[in-house]
């Protein structure tokens, strides 16, 4: 039988529309995988929910919420989204056991480098995970890890911040690599056991090379791979880039666990963390083992650089825009304080308006934006169904910029963070650390070196706009913690 041109024509009408059925059938039944779904805009197959809402998670959180579709609800991006964007919301999915206890599923972007999902951040919840959390928890609070035995260390480094610092004094410098080399080197001692100068050739590398990895992130290239799937073959050389910046900071923290393995002896007193885990490998070597601890050394170097060294820079920016906060903040720590030491841990109860203003510093610069969370099991959210496996994103900037919460949120205001006593309220709509199973790991280390690295600054020198300089923008940057732009400051000792 011979088919005329027609008959093709029909043919083909007919395989496309079959096509266009099978295709939208599909989508659908992805698109609202169970009844009583956070509702949403509904979408196009392949393209998802992409031209209403983008793939940028804020202005995606911004048109729902225009949009009337309330404080959960669901968008398309590859898979069903489901965005917690108030308090409540944000709270279930913190405190709810474990059922939105894993990360983001199939992040393609952290499978280039970590296609088994091992370490603490990619990894789901199981009990490798819980294993590996309290292992390093407990082991790193033997090493002082959040305690004042620790403080010492963290004042030392200070001090050699500071001297650096004051060596700048008068020329417009800006702050954020010194700042991220002398944050790094704390944790680099603690987990490694090994001290670096800030012009050690081997630590500038491999601290550069986290933080291209961490502003990678937010390229338009990999925010493509990650959720337009089709866009990857072209992106193949920044993926590249990602494999190989992740390879190059993993040389140099495991030679010197090589180090560390050339003179282990488990008779011995543990010198650091890495001793410990490779006394734990012999103990269990089915969930300790040498490349876990590759990821494990990883996630905690690459964890604290960022987001503190950025907490601190956003406070200096806010700061340099509010003199007059600046002046208060170094008053109370000349008065509280004095001028012939620095100030310690001990002293942070009697310091409510610079405790104050560290805690509206990391209000308004949220420096995790977006925590991505994912379902353990089949489970509800705000009373909405929620199958297991779909990915969660609590939109924490939201909630840190939440009008009914912060009125004129914008506004740089420490005042907000104290009562009427002048008393300091730790206000439970503050989460830059997360909560519940996954809440950061370096919470209380974090807490420590924010005061101690502030309030040292704070007392020491003065930040001013240099002569002639606009303004810098508060807006940030794009990348996997948000970081302020560049900008310069004048530091005047007093
Ligand atoms: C100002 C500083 C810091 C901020 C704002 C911050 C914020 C966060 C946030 C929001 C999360 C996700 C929590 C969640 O899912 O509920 C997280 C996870 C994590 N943080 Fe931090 N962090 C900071 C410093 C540190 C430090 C100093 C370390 C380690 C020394 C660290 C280690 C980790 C690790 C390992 C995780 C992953 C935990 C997991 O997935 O189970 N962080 N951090």
């Amino acid at each position: 039988m011979r088919l005329n041109m027609d008959d093709m024509l029909q043919f083909l009408v007919i395989f496309v529309s079959v096509l266009i059925i099978i295709l939208t059938l599909q989508y659908y039944k992805q698109r609202w995988p169970v009844a009583n779904f956070p509702p949403g805009p509904t979408g196009l197959p392949i393209i998802g929910t992409r031209l209403t809402t983008g793939i940028d998670f804020h202005r995606t959180a911004r048109i729902l919420a225009q949009n009337g579709y309330g404080k959960v609800c669901s968008f398309m991006l590859g898979t069903p989204m489901v965005l917690a964007n108030d308090f409540e919301a944000i709270n279930e999915v913190f405190t709810k056991g474990f059922d939105f206890a894993s990360r983001r599923k199939s992040c393609y972007v952290s499978q280039l480098w970590n296609p088994k999902k091992l370490g603490f951040f990619n990894s789901d919840y199981g009990e490798r995970l819980v294993q590996q959390r309290r292992f390093a928890l407990s082991t790193l609070r033997g090493f002082g890890f959040g305690k004042s035995s620790f403080e010492g260390k963290i004042t030392e480094e200070v001090q050699n911040l500071l001297s650096h610092v004051k060596e700048l004094a008068n020329v417009p410098q800006d702050l954020s690599k010194i700042l991220t080399l002398s944050v790094g080197s704390i944790v680099l001692n603690l987990i490694l056991g090994c001290h670096y100068d800030y012009n050690n050739k081997e630590f500038l590398h491999i601290v550069g090379a986290v933080e291209k990895r961490l502003s990678n992130f937010g390229k338009t290239s990999m925010v493509l791979s990650e959720f337009v799937p089709i866009s990857r073959p072209f992106f193949q050389q920044s993926a590249q880039e990602m494999r190989d910046l992740y390879a190059e900071i993993s040389s140099v923290i495991m030679s010197r666990v090589a180090d560390c393995q050339k003179t282990f002896s488990a008779d011995k007193e543990p010198r650091n963390f890495v001793d410990c885990y490779l006394a734990k490998m012999v103990e269990q070597p089915d969930i300790f083992t040498l490349e876990d601890l590759q990821y494990v050394l990883n996630d905690l170097f690459v964890a604290s650089l960022g987001s503190t060294s950025n907490t601190i820079m956003f406070a200096i920016l806010y700061l340099v825009a509010n003199p007059d906060v600046q002046e208060k903040v170094h008053e109370e720590l000349m008065t509280v304080v004095g001028p012939s030491r620095l100030p310690c841990l001990e002293d942070r109860d009697r310091l409510p308006y610079t405790v104050a203003t560290i805690y509206e510093s990391q209000r308004l610069a949220a420096v995790t934006p977006m925590i991505c969370r994912c379902a353990t099991v089949d489970t509800t959210l705000a009373g909405y169904a929620i199958p297991k496996g779909t990915n969660i994103i609590c939109n924490t900037w939201g909630l840190h910029y939440d009008p009914e919460i912060w009125p004129d949120p914008y506004r740089f205001d420490p005042t907000r963070h104290l009562n009427d006593k002048g008393q300091v309220v730790k206000s439970p709509y503050l989460v830059p650390f997360g909560a519940g199973r996954r809440v950061c790991m370096g919470e209380s280390l974090a807490k420590m070196k924010l005061f101690l690295y502030f309030s040292s600054l704070m007392q020491q020198v003065k930040f001013e706009l240099p002569p002639g300089t606009d303004m810098p923008s508060m807006k940030p940057l794009p990348g996997f913690n948000a970081s302020p732009k560049p900008f310069p400051v004048m530091i005047n000792e007093y």
